[in-house]
Formats: structure tokens, sequence, C-alpha cells
């Protein structure tokens, strides 16, 4: 067996064993958008630290666990707290949990980040429905062995942000009075911001917003046969948009002022794939 896949049998092992919930729903909260964890019901809350085999934090003051609870009666699965790739863990094991929530029973992830807006028509604040991505972050969390118990060697990756769920989600939010715009993000591997002559590339190849996160657990998803929503909450407007510095403190600052309407955003995706999956269209 790969050494991941022995990290991941005995994470999933250690969960099981904490709860026994069986989650069809899982939801991955970015940086500064855990206002979601509010409304659950908690039944469980596993920190990162406990987890064997779980990759070990690298960054101060990061704290993470996985949170099971109900939302208005619908068992869910919380990432609160992402490992990202920049700090210098592997694709791989930034995405590990996607497999743990496989492996839990999970069929659809609520993916959320917080992304530089590139397209000029957004605005600081905005919220983006993610219709597809670029990999700009020179690396693929599928690379080596292939973990066949999970899904195919080459996957498809055609409708990786599940078409049918970005629909309803439009429809939902729009019925809601829930500004949604839509575009696709890209990847850039961090820490450090991009430079303005990025950010004109990004635009030119089509990128509407850029982040540091979402394509390595979007990618294992799709490997493994789940529904994917992503949703970005564009923090700030990329490098060279506006007159001035970038700073993590406004990335933060944004999604500290957007964080209601994130989170109802977030309640209405997961009662919308509860409803796709309790009735599904024929
Ligand atoms: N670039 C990359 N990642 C980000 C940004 C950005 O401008 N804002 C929030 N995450």
């Amino acid at each position: 067996m790969s050494t991941i896949n022995h990290r991941i049998e005995n994470a999933f092992a250690y969960i099981r064993s904490q709860s026994k919930s069986a989650p069809k729903i899982g939801l991955i909260l970015g940086s500064g958008l855990g206002e979601f964890i509010s409304k659950l019901d908690t039944t469980a809350r596993i920190q990162y630290q406990e987890i064997p085999g779980f990759p070990i934090s690298t960054v101060e003051g990061h704290e993470g666990a996985f949170v099971f609870g109900d939302y208005e009666g619908i068992p869910m699965v919380v990432q609160s707290g992402r490992f990202h790739y920049y700090e210098g863990y592997t694709q791989q094991e930034v995405a590990m949990p996607v497999r743990i929530m496989k492996k839990l029973g999970v069929e659809a992830l609520v993916i959320t980040n917080a992304a530089g807006g590139i397209n000029l028509a957004f605005s600081e604040g905005a919220l983006m429905l993610i219709t597809d991505h670029i990999n700009y972050s020179g690396d693929n969390p599928l690379r080596g062995a292939n973990l066949d118990e999970f899904g195919p060697r080459f996957p498809d990756v055609s409708d990786i942000y599940t078409k049918d769920l970005r629909l309803q989600l439009k429809d939902s939010a729009e019925q809601s009075g829930i500004a949604l715009d839509e575009g696709i993000y890209i990847m850039n591997s961090g820490p450090s911001f991009e430079t303005a002559a990025e950010i004109r590339f990004f635009r030119a190849i089509g990128a509407d917003a850029v982040g540091m996160s979402t394509v390595p657990e979007a990618l294992t998803a799709a490997h493994c046969g789940m529904k994917v929503v992503g949703i970005s909450c564009i923090t700030n407007m990329a490098t060279g948009i506006l007159e001035k510095k970038l700073d993590h403190k406004e990335v933060i600052a944004t999604t500290g002022r957007v964080k209601d309407e994130f989170s109802k955003l977030i309640c209405l995706a997961i009662k919308m794939i509860h409803a796709h999956n309790c009735h599904p269209k024929s």
C-alpha cells in the first residue's frame, strides 16, 4: 500500500472511531470564512493534531478540525481550516481530507476560498461561483502512483465544478437576492501574491480570480467521483488593479465584512445539494 494510502486509512480509522456519522455533503472553509460553523448542530469535533497520519501543521497558531454536525437536519462534515500547498505540504497531503470525506460517504463537496479579483467587473467583497479552473500551481495532487480504489489514472475533468449544481445554486441565489458572479479560478502556488505582469497574463488566458488553494481539493474530489461546488470570496482586487499594496490583513477584513452573506450562500448551497440528492432529476 502506498504511504499516502496508509496515512488515509489510519486517519480515517481514527475519525470513524470518534464519529459514526455518515454525511453525504462535505464543506471546506477557507481563510476567514468559518462563520457557517455557528449554524451547525455539532455532534463531533476532531482536531487535526489528534488524527494519526494527518499532515503536521507548520504554521504558528494554525488551528484546524473536522467538524461533524447537522445543518437544518442535514448531516455534514466540515473541514474547518485547510492545508495549503504554500505551507510546504505536497498537493496529495493538501487533499488528504477529501479522500477521507469520500471514505466517510461524502458525495458532494463545497469548496470555499478567498481570492483576488482579476476580472475588472468584479469588486471587493463580491462572491464568485467557480465555473472552471486553471491549474497554474505547477503540480497536481494525482501525480504519482494512482490510487485505483479512488478513481482512474486519467480522470475526466470536463465537468469538475458540476454544472447541474451550479445552475441550481445560481437560481437559488437569485431568488434569495444574493448577488453571485461567476468565473474561472486560477491557482498560483503562493505564498507571495502575484506580480502585476502575472495578473495581466492570467487575465489574458481567461482567469477571473486568483488564489492559492482549491485546485488540489477539486481535482482529488473529481478523481473519486464527487460532485463539486466552488465558491470564491473576492477579498481584494488582484495586484496592479488598484493603487494599493496587497496585505493578508485586507483579505481577512473583507471576509469579516461579507461573512453573513457568504454564510447565507453556503446555507443555500447545502440545502440545494441535499434537495438535489433526495430528488434526483430523471
Ligand atoms: N492572490 C492570491 N491569493 C489570494 C488573493 C490574491 O490576490 N487574495 C486572496 N487570496
